[in-house]
């Protein structure tokens, strides 16, 4: 089967960071290229964190980008609080060797999607989606030539965890999130209701510990950091490990359950700024845009995440 082409574009973070290692794993795609945006912590790290997983990975010719720096019209908000200061908080890993890309994410994203054929591109945002916005306002044409846009973000019965109302991704940069979900691109979401669902046990942990390999015990120590946060603030028993959700519906999307709805984007009220307005009851005539997550087998999430990682 030939593989899938996709983009991903991503603020590591450690659960970007798991993704991206799902990703690398796995065959059934092609990584056609990494593009960093700021989100969990500045440019800057993300492009160097990037590299790092890709490195760590044993992957250093995935071409890695550096792109927007900060939101469309707001200023940038970071998560150091949760991913620590480097933004892969957890474990000590070298830095980079594999150089980043000298072009722009934007252009990247737009000369791969002119140049290959029209629906065969999916891009995969985990963080802020300034770039991709910032590629469809730049080359509206590139925007039909989209197979589909697979992200994590938003939320709807589990409120927000930046405000109540926004999760982070679409707090950060809500004038791009509107863009991406008025863009009439096949929209599939992977909102807090879902990775709220696919908590990091220690059970979890230590199966990525028992690996025995480099990359287990990464995961392993990244998770073991990334988890304290949410353990708090929820009182659950581990953490949410958002972003792979993304790349393990590209894998088994049987995994996931949800319903194809419509979901705009808040970006006029400081109250509700970045919030997903997602009517999952169909109250309103609103034009479904999105399949919208809801429902997660997290064991088999989890099955397939350990037995990739430990591909690797
Ligand atoms: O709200 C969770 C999302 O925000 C995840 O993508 C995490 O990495 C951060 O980017
Ligand atoms: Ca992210």
């Amino acid at each position: 089967m030939t593989p899938r082409k996709i983009i991903i574009d991503t603020d590591p973070g450690q659960d970007d960071a798991v993704a991206i290692l799902l990703a690398l794993a796995s065959p059934e795609l092609d990584v056609l290229g990494i593009t960093c945006v700021a989100g969990n912590v500045p440019l800057p790290l993300t492009a160097r964190n990037a590299r790092v997983v890709c490195e760590l990975a044993g992957r250093p010719a995935v071409p890695v980008f550096a792109g927007c720096d900060r939101p469309l019209a707001r200023d940038l908000v970071t998560a150091e609080y949760v991913h620590g200061k480097s933004g892969l908080d957890g474990i000590a890993l070298p830095d980079p060797q594999m150089p980043l890309q000298t072009g722009h994410a934007v252009e990247f994203i737009i000369d791969t999607l002119r140049g290959l054929p029209e629906g065969t591109v999916t891009l995969c945002p985990l963080g802020p989606l300034t770039n991709i916005a910032t590629a469809f306002q730049r080359a509206p044409e590139i925007v039909s030539r989209v197979a589909e846009i697979v992200l994590m973000g938003g939320g709807c019965f589990e409120g927000g965890n930046t405000t109540p109302a926004a999760e982070f991704n679409i707090y950060v940069d809500p004038e791009a999130a509107d863009i991406v979900f008025k863009s009439g691109v096949p929209l599939v979401v992977m909102p807090l209701d879902v990775t709220h669902k696919v908590l990091t046990t220690r059970a979890r942990i230590e199966a990525f510990r028992a690996l025995g390999t480099r990359v287990g015990h990464a995961v392993a120590s990244w998770t073991d950091f990334f988890e304290r946060f949410d353990m708090a603030k929820y009182g659950s028993d581990g953490a949410p490990l958002h972003d792979p959700c993304v790349i393990a519906y590209l894998l088994a999307p049987n995994l996931f359950q949800g319903r194809h709805i419509n979901v705009e984007i808040e970006t006029g009220s400081a109250l509700t700024r970045g919030m997903t307005v997602a009517d999952w009851w169909r109250v309103t005539k609103r034009p479904p845009n999105a399949m919208f997550m809801r429902e997660v087998d997290a064991d088999g999430f989890f099955a397939l995440l350990t037995e990739r990682i430990g591909r690797l």
